[in-house]
């Protein structure tokens, strides 16, 4: 989620929230310079892409384009030379054309591609729920065997041929996994919300509650086409609602105690998951990054709450009032009371002051047993969790996973287990998990100006958490579950909101999207406002429409290399990979750049094929909307160091302010394309492939979310029909894209 004008009450909105206010410092020269301002005003594409694009529109809300050949047909010859000098090997060529940006309420994708619906908000996952109604009137506990809203990340779990068991090459039959962010609750209900922000009818609160979570699905190709599998007892819902096991050092400790599970052992449900990871031992990681703002702390009295508590609240923005989405007014019973942390009762046991601390971390779920219990791993620590990925892993030598908090200003994490891989444990499962993920150690990014950096251990060994003055670290739970605060004290690097990372197979470098930070200044620092620093070197003014936006608007994509390419290092050298900027931006702000054919605003999703090697890159933007829906791109990174320092000529309001970073060399247009532009206001986001290359999967999420309540009654008033058309309410959906020749999905192999 990514828009800054979803104000409703009801809206978990993580774009607006930042609460790192610690004093960690920016490093950087400050010289003067002056950059650039962009003179050109663009307006949306209007009829020109209409007219493109009109022409071969696929059920009207797929759309298929480009010049009708690959990119080796239409790349130009080579004009004969009388003396050729040796070549390098050709570089790999992408088999598709690039698609131009536009704002049409279609899925855009190359020619020669085809893309299908497969599975979208409210659709039955067993053959006892009727098909969804798309009107709001859908009964709210079916929700509990229906797709939820928001699809986010997923990831793909190969079956054998007969369904039985798992098998990693799989690429006929497998499972989804996949997050259910958050919901739209316009369309969710008959005439949205009902009193957002006050007491709140049940039966709305039973289906946002089921609309939440993950669902794990079993697809199949069936007349060579992926299709859902309805009878499949692999499916399942897991909820806001649903029983999970508290594990790893904050099991059992204070924190944990509630009414539900005085011996806080256990929780229940997981909410805004957002991004994803999965396991060598066959499991799937689903992330909370939104949780706090689903609380309220209402008739909370602060003088009986300690100041770890409020320091704690504080830090992880859980409200001091009433606020988000009211689920604790719906009744009396615990499963609505719960959602206020308040300390009502004689004692943590009597009532759910402590319920925030089963929140904000990586869950770990076995896709492969739809009876067991979801895991939620502590000691990969509590923060605004985006995904969970992992290092390949190398027998006898620890596992290791990387992680983002998305927020302003938040952190780059990773986890090193304590126990070392065996490969016996592949296909082990939770069992697995439990011996991998329980013990280990977390450590925090540090990013020094030299393209140096440090990963700054999260111990009370570190004298630097176990000595602070802000917070008494006693134990490993006071840290897993007071993370934040754990790595301002570590002394980390305020980041431009990390999203996903991912591990590029051919060299372990892991590449993390900074998506955008409006807290980026070059004059007046103080509290979460902070001066550009190498890691996060951009502030600037970009202008949509009559609107100027400032700050870090576009975002960028920085990757790190570990030293002696060894996951479990403590220093690394990093560079950014590339800057996110429109094509027409000046050349202060487009620093890689981009050309019409590749240009981004916001990268958020980011996932490395293990077939192809292709990069992918997912935006959620909401800066260079008026000019291109969000797209997703694939790219053919080189390496960190291959490029070299950079000057970035900052300013904003007037004031510059020159910093130096590391840059990579600069993508072009065989190394950096659009592939695909999703309809109006949603966010692509989710991807997952079959083994054998040739079955993408993408999540389109929350299509025409601008849409206002007071215009439900006049559907020519809904900002997107996607992906039904007509006057249909728009629907989040997984679509399957194949490449009309059957072959690898990007590059031909
Ligand atoms: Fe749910 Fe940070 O995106
Ligand atoms: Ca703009
Ligand atoms: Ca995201």
């Amino acid at each position: 989620m990514n828009k800054q004008n979803n104000t409703q009450i009801t809206s978990a909105d993580p774009d607006d929230i930042g609460n790192n206010q610690s004093g960690n410092a920016s490093f950087d020269s400050v010289l003067e310079a002056r950059i650039s301002r962009r003179s050109i005003l663009r307006g949306g594409l209007g009829g020109a892409a209409a007219m493109m694009f009109g022409g071969v529109a696929l059920g009207g809300a797929l759309t298929a384009c480009g010049g009708g050949g690959s990119s080796d047909s239409a790349a130009p010859t080579p004009a004969p030379t009388p003396a050729p000098t040796p070549t390098p090997a050709p570089a790999a060529r992408f088999n598709f054309n690039p698609v131009a940006k536009n704002v049409l309420d279609a899925l855009t994708i190359p020619a020669g591609y085809s893309a299908a619906v497969l599975f979208a908000l409210g659709d039955p996952i067993n053959n006892a729920t009727a098909a969804y109604k798309n009107d709001g009137s859908d009964d709210a506990l079916s929700f509990d065997f229906r797709a939820g809203d928001h699809h986010d990340g997923m990831n793909y779990f190969g079956l054998n041929a007969a369904g039985t068991a798992r098998d990693p090459n799989g690429s006929e039959r497998g499972l989804i996994a996949m997050n259910h962010e958050h919901i739209t609750d316009a369309f969710l209900h008959v005439a949205g919300a009902t009193a957002p922000g006050g007491i709140r009818p049940q039966a709305e609160v039973d289906k946002e509650i089921r609309a939440h979570g993950v669902a794990v699905i079993e697809v199949q190709k069936t007349a060579g086409k992926f299709q859902l599998n309805r009878g499949s007892s692999y499916n399942r819902r897991i909820t806001a609602q649903t029983p999970m096991e508290l594990n790893g050092p904050a099991r059992g400790s204070d924190y944990m105690k509630t009414a539900y599970s005085t011996a806080g052992t256990q929780g229940r449900g997981t909410v805004n998951n957002c991004a994803t990871g999965d396991t060598p031992w066959g499991t799937f990681l689903t992330c909370e990054e939104n949780w706090a703002g689903y609380f309220s702390r209402t008739g909370d009295v602060s003088a009986n709450r300690s100041a770890a508590e409020l320091a704690s609240f504080t830090r992880y923005g859980v409200p001091s009032a009433a606020s988000g989405k009211r689920w604790d007014t719906a009744g009396a019973a615990d499963v609505y009371k719960r959602w206020n942390v308040a300390a009502s009762g004689a004692s943590a046991a009597a009532d759910f002051r402590n319920e925030a601390n089963t929140f904000g971390y990586v869950v770990e779920i076995d896709p492969y047993s739809a009876s067991s219990t979801p895991r939620k791993r502590t000691h990969l620590g509590r923060f605004a969790h985006e995904c969970a990925v992992y290092a390949p892993v190398a027998a006898g030598k620890p596992v290791v996973f990387y992680m983002g908090d998305d927020s302003r200003n938040e952190y780059i994490y990773k986890y090193v287990s304590k126990a070392v891989w065996d490969p016996a444990d592949a296909g082990r499962g939770l069992a697995a998990g439990d011996k991998y993920l329980d013990e280990g150690t977390l450590y925090v990014a540090k990013f020094n100006a030299d393209g140096s950096g440090t990963w700054l251990p999260l111990t009370l060994a570190n004298t630097a958490i176990s000595g602070y003055a802000g917070f008494s670290f006693k134990t490993v739970a006071d840290i897993c579950v007071n993370t934040r605060i754990a790595a301002d004290a570590a002394g980390a690097t305020k980041m431009d909101r990390p999203e996903w990372c991912s591990v590029n197979p051919k060299n372990g470098e892991v590449y993390y999207t900074l998506t955008n930070n409006s807290n980026r200044v070059t004059t007046g620092a103080s509290g979460s406002k902070l001066l550009p620093d190498a890691a996060n070197p951009r502030a600037y003014e970009d202008m949509k429409g009559s609107t100027k936006q400032t700050g870090n608007v576009n975002g960028h994509i920085i990757r790190t290399a570990e030293a002696g390419a060894d996951p479990a290092a403590t220093s690394f050298k990093w560079d950014v990979y590339v800057f996110a900027a429109e094509a027409k931006a000046g050349a202060a702000v487009n620093l890689s750049s981009l050309t019409d054919d590749n240009d981004m605003s916001s990268p958020d999703g980011i996932w490395f094929s293990p077939k192809s090697g292709i990069l992918w890159i997912q935006t959620d933007d909401g800066a260079y909307t008026d000019t291109t829906n969000c797209m997703m791109l694939a790219a053919l990174p080189g390496k960190v160091g291959d490029g070299g320092a950079i000057k970035v000529a900052n300013s904003v309001g007037g004031t510059a302010l020159e910093v130096t970073t590391q840059k990579g060399k600069n993508p072009d247009g065989e190394t950096l394309r659009r592939f695909l532009v999703g309809p109006k206001d949603c966010e692509i986001t989710g991807i997952a492939e079959t083994p054998d290359g040739k079955t993408l999967f993408v999540n389109i999420q929350h299509p025409g979310e601008d849409t206002k309540v007071a215009d439900l009654g006049d559907p020519s008033k809904f900002t997107s029909h996607w992906p039904a058309g007509g006057t249909a309410r728009p629907r989040s959906a997984t679509v399957v894209i194949t490449k009309d020749d059957g072959g690898t999905i990007g590059l031909t192999l």
